[in-house]
């Protein structure tokens, strides 16, 4: 059908956009509480979580693209890298797991080492920024990467924006200004803020730093809009499949996500790698693991039959659905400056979502008939 593949009877490409409102909710609540809940000695390393990341997300790709191996385009052999001829020598392009490998150490899997450190860089500001922001003005001031998104497909891309678009970019940075305004204080108050969190037995007073979590979003918005544009132009000009693109992504993302592991500050007590990478590895530290390898897989598939531009409005959903949850959850409070702010960069992107044609014309026309 026009809307493409189906599930449920629904098309995928609005199943898939819901799933990521709901994911991207979902996991700024789960990993805000999980940084947040624990005294900083017990809690979890999140080198370790972003490496685990990868390593599942990458696991499952590669079975995807498995199962679907005889849909990927066969390269032809004098396009396969020596590494590729080296897997694939032993079942000449018969079997499915050495005609993959073939495909994924193609000689063009270098472009992916971009867009990996990118989003490695990104996943580990996302723990600094979720553990020094309240979770809805950490889901409002990451719009701003739709700003940044739309720059680098300027510069990169040469996308061409309305009016209407450069001016919803406008309101977007405002609005975010605004939330920015008052979560740091109102009064140019910029100080440590605390959170009490915890039961009666693990009572502790979590301290926030709200200038180095908008640092760390603000960082973190720039990298994923240069990931994303460079994704995206890696996607566009060639035909590999999408799940090969996304192994080779994992593949690449371990080198930068295992760098702070081996070399980084060693616990005062080592038990050894296997030991201290899953040390205080509870619960929620797998469910945040869990729903960040979940909303990877949604992203490709987003970004597959949608588009970004889609996404950054289902993302945007995603705000209203962690607010609310964030008044329930965290005893967070509304006050008019969050409403203003918030309420700015919503119709912002609501506005940045209006396809071409649609955007309201102020001329005026008259009917001949
Ligand atoms: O915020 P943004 O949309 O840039 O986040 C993208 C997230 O999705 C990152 O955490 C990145 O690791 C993940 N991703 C992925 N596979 C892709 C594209 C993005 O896992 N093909």
């Amino acid at each position: 059908s026009a809307d493409g593949p189906r599930i449920c009877g629904m098309p995928l490409k609005y199943v898939s956009l819901v799933t990521l409102a709901v994911q991207n909710a979902a996991l700024s609540i789960v990993m805000h509480y999980s940084r947040v809940s624990t005294p900083p000695a017990l809690s979890y390393s999140p080198a370790s979580a972003v490496l685990l990341n990868e390593l599942l997300k990458g696991s499952i790709s590669f079975l995807i693209a498995l199962s679907r191996v005889r849909e990927v385009v066969e390269t032809p052999w004098h396009r396969k890298s020596l590494w590729g001829i080296v897997c694939a020598l032993p079942y000449p392009g018969t079997k499915p797991f050495w005609s993959l490998c073939g495909e994924i150490f193609s000689p063009d899997c270098w472009k992916l080492s971009i867009p990996a450190l990118l989003y490695v860089v990104q996943n580990s500001l996302q723990f600094v920024a979720i553990s020094n922001l309240p979770v809805a003005s950490f889901q409002v001031t990451y719009q701003m990467k739709i700003l940044t998104t739309a720059a680098f497909s300027v510069a990169l891309l040469r996308k061409r924006l309305s009016s209407t678009k450069w001016l919803s970019l406008f309101f977007l940075a405002i609005g975010v200004g605004i939330v920015q305004i008052q979560t740091s204080g109102g009064s140019g108050h910029t100080g440590p803020k605390h959170t009490t969190v915890g039961s009666a037995h693990d009572f502790h007073v979590h301290v926030m730093n709200p200038m180095k979590g908008f640092g760390a979003v603000t960082a973190a918005c720039f990298t994923s809009g240069l990931a994303g544009v460079y994704f995206e132009m890696v996607l566009k000009n060639s035909r590999a499949d999408l799940w090969v693109r996304n192994v080779q992504l994992s593949l690449f993302s371990l080198i930068p996500a295992l760098l702070p592991i081996l070399y980084g500050q060693k616990p005062a007590n080592s038990q050894g790698f296997l030991l201290d990478l899953f040390r205080n590895f509870g619960g929620w530290a797998w469910a945040t693991v869990g729903i960040q390898v979940f909303g990877g897989l949604v992203t490709a598939i987003v970004i597959k039959y949608s588009d970004n531009i889609l996404k950054g409005f289902a993302t945007s959903l995603s705000i209203v659905l962690s607010f609310l949850a964030s008044v329930f959850l965290f005893d967070f409070r509304i006050t008019l400056s969050f409403i203003i702010g918030a309420s700015t960069v919503l119709s912002a992107t609501w506005m940045y979502n209006q396809p071409a044609g649609k955007e309201p014309i102020i001329t005026l026309t008259r009917q001949t008939e």
